[in-house]
């Protein structure tokens, strides 16, 4: 339809003028670290593999044994006959890993975020929401109707005050934080979140995607500080260090329970498929099984940070914001030409003005490729940068 078509020719057009027009590459990633791109072998440090299990081959065979096993789909929603056998096995060993009483699995985790939220809160209600949380958290907040009111990144003094004036009208107040934040690595103030969801009778729930399986002994962000932090709504993702696919909850017996009932994105979804349930429970094994692997990453990113001069990492996502745009596509570029993958992460992923090289670290990067995207980094870049900004 001319219309239609003319109206997708125009968005296009204007993302081309901001140069925030995204193109999918075809990525064959041959194992953990190394992928081809264009005919060429390069190393990724942009994925989010982080404990390379991805290709592991215990994971691979545990999928393959469950494909074999329980069939390829679930066939339904797990409300109807979707709830293959793993499934209990992956929540039981999820929720003792995060110390809750019960878990439930998602499809994916955007899926859980849109699903959990809507579940728990609605239009009279308050969602407190770090502006730096991940699209999806935001997308459950939205979804949920209530009054949604973000607070500046980490920042636990508006939290309260914004707590102090309008907890009062609302019968029920949700506080969502990304637990590690993906384009920034840093840890949210979970401590100090948790005391004031205490005090102001809010529920505390993060989003650690990007922390079980690296942070905290393997256990996520709920773990990373000197005493583990009480928080009532854990969820996370199976994608990440899991290496495989599928999101969670982690929460009180009564919260599953009404998630299996409240949740439109679990009630309506189909299963998650049998060999992603057998990849994540084999991934816990290893990770339960090998402390000192799982510790690798976060190792890595601060040997990277510090020979950089970067702030110190908290995670295995460590960020170079360089500002436009542009110039973070010709610093993505510089390293691509010399032989790194490092993607450049422009708005809406991240605010106007702070795109960025987003740099990851899984256990397996060579310690060599390292020091040299580093002294790449140190030396070439910045004036590279410097020469493409407005
Ligand atoms: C912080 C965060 N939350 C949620 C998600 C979504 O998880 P999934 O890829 O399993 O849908 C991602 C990943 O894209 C993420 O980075």
């Amino acid at each position: 339809m001319q219309s239609l078509d003319d109206f997708a020719a125009g968005k296009l057009r204007e993302l081309d003028r901001n140069n925030l027009h995204r193109v999918l590459a075809e990525t064959d990633r041959l194992d953990g670290v190394w992928v081809e791109r264009a005919g060429r072998r390069l190393i990724s440090f942009c994925c989010n593999d982080y404990l390379n299990l991805t290709h592991h081959p215990a994971i691979k065979a545990a999928a393959t044994a469950a494909i074999a096993r329980y069939g390829v789909g679930s066939g339904a929603s797990r409300l109807v006959t979707g709830n293959h056998p793993l499934f209990g096995e992956l929540e039981r060993r999820l929720a003792r890993l995060k110390g809750s009483a019960a878990a439930c699995v998602f499809g994916s985790g955007y899926l859980a975020n849109a699903g959990i939220i809507p579940a728990l809160v609605g239009s009279t209600d308050l969602v407190l929401i770090d502006e730096l949380s991940h699209a999806c958290l935001w997308t459950g907040a939205r979804l949920s109707r209530a009054t949604v009111l973000p607070f500046r990144h980490s920042d636990t003094t508006q939290v309260e005050a914004l707590l102090d004036r309008h907890r009062g009208r609302h019968p029920r107040a949700l506080i969502a934080t990304d637990g590690v934040f993906s384009m920034d690595g840093d840890l949210a103030p979970l401590p100090q979140l948790s005391a004031l969801a205490k005090r102001f009778d809010a529920w505390l729930m993060t989003d650690d995607a990007h922390g079980l399986g690296v942070i905290g002994g393997g256990r996520g962000s709920t773990f990373a500080y000197p005493k583990p932090v009480d928080v009532p709504l854990q969820m996370g993702t199976l994608s990440k260090a899991i290496g495989g696919y599928g999101g969670y909850l982690c929460a009180s017996d009564p919260v599953i329970d009404l998630i299996h009932n409240r949740a439109r994105t679990f009630v309506y979804a189909t299963g998650l498929p049998p060999a992603m349930v057998a990849a994540a429970l084999a991934a816990l094994d290893l990770i339960e099984r090998e402390p000192g692997y799982a510790a690798l990453p976060l190792a890595k990113a601060k040997t990277f940070a510090r020979l950089t001069g970067l702030p110190e990492a908290q995670s295995p996502i460590v960020p170079l914001i360089v500002g436009e745009a542009e110039a973070a596509l010709a610093a993505s570029r510089l390293l691509e030409a010399e032989g790194f993958l490092v993607t450049a992460i422009r708005p809406p992923t991240v605010p106007a003005g702070t795109a960025r090289l987003r740099f990851t670290f899984t256990a397996a990067h060579p310690d060599g490729e390292i020091e040299r995207l580093a002294a790449l980094v140190g030396k070439v870049l910045p004036r590279q940068v410097e020469s493409v900004a407005p």
